[in-house]
């Protein structure tokens, strides 16, 4: 093509530098780029996040996330069979719970009727080849927003740990084939590992969020599953500390210890430095999160031209793939799939 190549005409002979070494040899044309390069994004790395909403045939856009909607189970059964059209291998599902059913015990997450249960069904029903992911935390059901029980303004933990392990096998009945812990209670991975086991459930994976930090970047997800206008405080006495990396690595070694048979970092572009670490140090497979914050940066800016969209997607998560990731959660999943199917773009 017409791209530029890295020297027009080579320089007089006087003017040329004596350079053992032209990385630039490597970059002069498109065949030479592809023959050298370390990492490709496919759609076989992807996750997709969709939010569930009770009711019929509706899609109710989330403000801070523009291109996402919450969907009703029969939406979300569609947008499943694209997804698996599209090859993307698993969904990760959220519910917006109404507000009446949230209380101070979340209780609604261990309705075997809940929300997030029928999607589950409806989903494993109609697409059985995708694989499908659900969120073990209180958060969506709780009236004070906070992923465990609360007493006198404390997240229990060992309490909460036995509610999760309740939560997660009514998920595990439903269908779903990884629970994904995103509670970062200390011991869930192991009880539930146990639970799921006693209860026959061998084959459901466990997919820890190993090491998520209490980061603002969750802001729009908040407002996809209604719980920022619930939430009280914040999360900072259970997520990690943003300044932390050594942490990481230990928490990520205890859920491994525990069980996890698969480990994720969250967010995601902040924090590219814990998924090295943890790829390097424990060799397992590592996800990423790329949180909503994240996701609507990206389209914010992009919409009002401030980037390339696109060319800004691709980036960002080939660079997740660098960063050492398995794989990731992320909201342009479809997106990416659709793209990477009309063109190979790398
Ligand atoms: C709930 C949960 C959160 C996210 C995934 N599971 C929010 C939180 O911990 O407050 C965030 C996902 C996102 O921001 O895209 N435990």
């Amino acid at each position: 093509t017409g791209a530029p190549q890295p020297q027009a005409a080579p320089a007089p002979a006087h003017e040329r530098l004596a350079l053992s070494h032209r990385p630039r040899r490597n970059r002069k044309s498109e065949w030479a780029r592809r023959l050298v390069r370390e990492n490709v994004l496919t759609t076989d790395d992807l996750i997709w996040p969709i939010f569930v909403v009770a009711g019929e045939n509706r899609r109710d856009p989330v403000a801070s996330m523009p291109g996402v909607e919450r969907l009703t189970v029969d939406h979300a059964v569609r947008e499943a069979a694209r997804a698996a059209e599209l090859g993307i291998p698993c969904l990760a599902l959220f519910p917006y719970t109404d507000r009446a059913l949230r209380d101070e015990a979340g209780s609604e997450a261990l309705n075997p009727d809940n929300l997030v249960c029928r999607a589950v069904r409806a989903i494993k029903k109609e697409v059985p080849e995708i694989g499908v992911l659900t969120d073990v935390a209180l958060d969506p059901y709780t009236s004070h927003g906070h992923d465990g029980l609360m007493r006198d303004g404390r997240i229990l933990n060992d309490e909460t740990v036995a509610v999760l392990v309740k939560q997660a096998l009514v998920q595990a009945e439903a269908g779903c084939d990884v629970v994904a812990p995103s509670d970062m209670m200390d011991g869930r991975i192991g009880a539930i590992r146990q639970g799921l086991d006693e209860a026959g459930l061998l084959d459901v994976q466990i997919m820890a969020y190993a090491a998520k930090y209490a980061s603002a970047f969750y802001g729009p997800f908040r407002d996809a599953v209604g719980s920022s206008a619930t939430l009280t405080g914040d999360k900072r006495t259970y997520q990690m500390d943003p300044a932390n990396g050594d942490e990481a690595i230990r928490e990520v070694g205890l859920d491994l210890d525990e069980g996890a048979d698969m480990v994720m970092v969250k967010p995601g572009m902040p924090y590219l430095d814990i998924v090295h670490r943890v790829k390097t140090t424990f060799g397992v497979p590592t996800f990423a999160y790329q949180v909503s914050g994240e996701y609507a940066m990206i389209r914010a800016a992009a919409d009002h031209g401030w980037l390339d969209g696109e060319k800004a997607m691709i980036e960002s998560l080939l660079a997740f793939k660098r960063a050492g990731a398995d794989g990731v959660l992320t909201y342009f999943a479809v997106a990416v799939a659709e793209k990477l199917k009309a063109s190979a773009w790398r």
